[in-house]
């Protein structure tokens, strides 16, 4: 694959970009060879390649975000949408006699959450806002709240510059009592599930969300499916605004266009929150299985965080698959050492899928791991009732048969498990097992032949 093939692939899957040819040839290419050669990296091949496993947070991710990301932003920046945006809360306010609750997607270093902070302070409206974006010097810049080049406030009025920012020669800070009063998050808007707003479910908490002028930078397919998300957690009456040159395809079955003074902004269409029953069944399964495959990547970058966030969004899904959505968050909690909140996930997940013989099998792994023999064996017996072909279940029954001296029993359970070895397991276990599980049985030779090894010394 060419660099410029593989720079297009990870900026589509990780970021959602696609980057124009004529900016990837002037301006990313030449920085990206650049912060190989910096990186130590032979080649800029081998450095893309590597960034394509790296997590999020590692800091060459974090530096190719810096050159792909365009942060340009300022204060009340299309200034006459941001006042409609203010009114709408107002009206807001009025009717729901609470704080409204606001998601400033990808606000870059911050000047327009405070701008909305501002014009909602000015109207009296009590707001609670969360501003996020992927990159990481920009939400420095947004949490400090100060050091903004001056320019940047050209769209102040007078008394605006003097109520809510303190202006030097060359740059402006936030006044100290509005800095605190915004929450910056990471977040990656094609990755991760829409933030939380404190303890609130997540599900219809959020009244605004204002997500301008990066859609522009995203694929058709992105733009739909980040939306998509957006409306499965706005509020009844919430609202969804998009900058002014941003569009989005596909979102009728689930999001309605409405228009004030010019201005475009979506509602969620009556009823579709609750049951999603407008988006088809084929796109439902689509948009299921993206996410699983974005899990399956981020647990294979080792992005524990990430995985968990993915996983979230999967359960809350209305046809999630919820046992094994539960498994795998079971599993992560496992590899983390926290075996009493993996067995809780666990036991939950044999709730959802009764018959699934790898439930009992993990559980029975964490009874193994914690010394208690007696549980493990009574957990793997179980599962081969659930499944007698599942042959991890009888391939551990076999070693601690062997371990107790039952050589009888260990022939029979070792014998079974070599003649299962290559019996397809389900669907379930083959998705989540490789990745998660630290066990000789990720690959079938290798047991084959610790079987042939345990048989032998038994002869
Ligand atoms: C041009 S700025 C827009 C800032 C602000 N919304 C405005 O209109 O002034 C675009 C921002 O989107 C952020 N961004 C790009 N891709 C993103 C992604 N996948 N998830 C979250 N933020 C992203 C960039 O880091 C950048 O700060």
């Amino acid at each position: 694959m060419s660099v410029t093939t593989l720079l297009t692939k990870i900026a589509l899957e990780r970021l959602g970009y696609v980057v124009p040819t004529a900016r990837l040839q002037t301006e990313v290419l030449p920085k990206m060879e650049a912060l190989a050669e910096r990186s130590g990296y032979g080649s800029l091949s081998l450095f893309l390649q590597a960034i394509s496993q790296m997590r999020d947070t590692h800091p060459h991710f974090v530096s190719f975000v810096d050159i792909l990301t365009i942060n340009e932003t300022s204060f009340f920046r299309q200034q006459r949408q941001l006042a409609m945006i203010a009114t709408n809360a107002q009206r807001m306010y009025q009717q729901l006699k609470r704080p409204i609750r606001i998601w400033c997607a990808a606000c870059s270093s911050g000047e327009e959450a405070y701008s909305l902070l501002f014009l909602l302070h000015e109207k009296g409206v009590p707001c609670e806002i969360i501003g996020t974006d992927i990159h990481q010097p920009s939400l420095r810049i947004a949490k400090r709240g100060t050091g903004y080049p001056k320019y940047r406030t050209r769209n102040m009025t007078p008394t605006q510059l003097q109520r809510f920012v303190t202006v030097q020669e060359q740059t402006a800070d936030v006044r100290l009592e509005f800095r605190d009063q915004i929450q910056f998050q990471y977040h990656n808007l094609i990755a991760h599930p829409p933030p939380r707003l404190g303890r609130l479910s997540q599900k219809q908490a959020w009244d605004l969300i204002v997500c301008r002028n990066v859609f522009i930078y995203f694929s058709a397919e992105q733009v739909c499916t980040v939306v998509r998300q957006m409306q499965g957690v706005l509020s009844e009456q919430g609202e969804l605004w998009l900058g002014v040159n941003d569009t989005v395809q596909g979102y009728q079955s689930f999001l309605e266009r409405k228009s004030q003074t010019g201005f475009k902004y979506f509602v969620s269409k009556l009823g579709d929150k609750v049951n999603a029953s407008s988006i088809s069944k084929e796109k439902d399964a689509q948009s299921k299985d993206t996410v699983w495959q974005s899990v399956s990547g981020a647990i294979q970058r080792e992005a524990w965080q990430e995985a968990e966030q993915l996983l979230e969004t999967l359960y809350r899904h209305p046809k999630s698959d919820k046992g094994r959505v539960l498994t795998v968050q079971g599993l992560l909690r496992l590899r983390q050492h926290d075996f009493s909140q993996a067995q809780r996930q666990l036991r939950k997940a044999s709730i959802h899928a009764r018959r699934e013989p790898s439930i009992p099998y993990f559980l029975g792994v964490i009874a193994h791991k914690q010394r208690q023999g007696t549980i493990a064996k009574t957990h793997f017996t179980e599962s081969i009732q659930r499944d007698v072909q599942f042959w991890p279940a009888q391939f551990l029954l076999g070693q601690y048969a062997y371990k107790e001296g039952q050589h009888t029993v260990c022939t029979a359970h070792l014998s079974q498990a070599k003649n299962r070895l290559h019996h397809p397991m389900s669907n379930f276990f083959q998705s989540i097992y490789p990745h998660l599980v630290e066990s000789v049985h990720n690959n079938p030779k290798d047991v084959e032949l610790l079987i042939e090894h345990y048989l032998s010394q038994l002869d």
